[in-house]
């Protein structure tokens, strides 16, 4: 099975070390990668130590690297794209004129990688696409937008037919979009399917995950946590960490006494609240590691011998279940208190909010004249029960 590993974390934690240290690891395994960035602050030419252009570049044997620029990309790959936003934003009052910058539109760009992303998935040349995002915040959007933008597009245009086939089973994760005659839809149909087909592979937790990369200190644990959290909200699937920058036990110096207490108590709260997933830790390098050296040292010294990208089974995820009261969806929750998680129903949607956060779930057609009847969190798991 071809596998995407999406690395994410705060800003300057490590996150392009460690995923360019995975495409390192999965091309010595013998299996075809490729390395993609979607931050626009691109750095993966200065560690992989050759100039990169637009389009996807060999550094070694196995490994690929592409610096993804959703401008190139939208112009190039995705012309009928192009003109079905052409035909939904002109119908909101934006010249076309300027639709050569996506910028017009919040979310366009990132939109526009996924579906490169999804684009060379697809195409099979890869067993593994390794995922360089950026800092947290612009990841979560990048990851949420199709499901916010095809959840637009059903409310507000005659995506009608199309939606109904494409949306009829009880869970849109076990869906598989089943493209209907490609003639016979007009391009805002086919955008609607694309942005389908791209959640679905987003949420095929069989292919896509989520790697969190975090520090042992205050503020990155908090957002680690916050991160995590929101990643299940959404519904993707977290599959390992990485502890950056562990300082050796060894140091005879007394500046860092209270530096080992201070990440020994983090590390110890990391390892409990990722209790479920593989956790991997990474010692603090004398050097910075810019350069092959450097992400190669991370392999050496946290990732060799260990089956890095072994399918985590158990995870859970969202799922509908039928039970005697009637049916139960229950979402794995971790890092929330339950003051915080508030949650109502709207025309066909159950919406639920944390912080500054609002995922509308669009209920499945058999659900929606089934009122809430209660709601709990309850062993990190948000408990929704519908009355039969
Ligand atoms: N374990 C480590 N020991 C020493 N230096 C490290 C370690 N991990 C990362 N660095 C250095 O820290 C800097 C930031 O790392 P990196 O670029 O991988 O982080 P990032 O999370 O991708 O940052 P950004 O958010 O800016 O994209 C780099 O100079 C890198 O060489
Ligand atoms: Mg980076």
């Amino acid at each position: 099975m071809n596998r995407i590993l999406v690395f994410t974390g705060k800003g300057g934690v490590g996150k392009t070390s460690v995923a360019a240290a995975h495409a390192r690891h999965s091309a010595l395994e013998g299996k075809k990668t490729l390395i993609v960035s979607t931050d626009m602050a691109h750095n993966l030419g200065d560690i992989f130590e050759i100039p990169l252009g637009k389009t996807i570049q060999q550094v070694s044997e196995n490994l690929d690297v592409l610096e993804i620029d959703p401008n190139h990309v939208m112009a190039h790959d995705f012309q009928d794209m192009r003109r079905a936003m052409a035909n939904l934003i002109g119908s909101i009052g934006v010249p076309d004129g300027q639709l050569d910058h996506l910028s017009v539109f919040p979310g366009m760009d990132e939109l526009f990688s996924l579906l490169k992303i999804m684009d060379l998935h697809e195409s099979g040349q890869y067993e593994r696409i390794i995922v360089d995002c950026a800092p947290t915040g612009e990841t979560l959007s990048l990851l949420k937008f199709p499901e916010l933008l095809s959840w637009y597009m059903e409310k507000f245009f005659p995506v009608g037919k199309v939606a109904m086939r494409v949306l009829s089973p009880i869970s849109r994760t076990v869906f598989k979009v089943q493209l209907p005659d490609r003639e016979a839809m007009t391009d805002i149909e086919k955008m609607y399917v694309m942005l389908m087909k791209l959640q679905n592979l987003l949420k095929d937790r069989q292919t896509t995950s989520i790697r969190l990369v975090s520090m042992p200190e205050k503020m990155v644990v908090e957002e680690t946590k916050r991160n995590y959290m929101y990643m299940n909200l959404y519904n993707f699937q977290v599959d390992g960490l990485y502890i950056n920058r562990i300082l050796p036990e060894d140091i005879d110096n007394p500046f860092f006494h209270e530096w080992l207490n201070i990440q020994h108590q983090y590390i110890t709260e990391l390892e409990e609240v990722f209790s479920e997933m593989p956790i991997y830790r990474i010692p603090w390098f004398d050097t910075d590691l810019n350069g092959l050296s450097g992400i190669d040292r991370i392999d050496r010294e946290a990732l060799n011998g260990r089956d890095v990208f072994a399918l985590q089974e158990d995870l859970k995820g969202e799922r509908y279940v039928k039970n005697e009261a009637g049916y139960l969806l229950s979402i794995f929750l971790p890092c929330v208190e339950k003051g915080e998680v508030h949650l109502h129903e709207s025309g066909t949607d159950l919406i639920i909010k944390i912080g500054n956060f609002k995922r509308s779930i669009p209920l499945p057609a058999s659900l929606r004249s089934h009122g809430v009847t209660s709601a709990k969190l309850d062993e990190k798991t948000l408990c929704v029960q519908f009355e039969s």
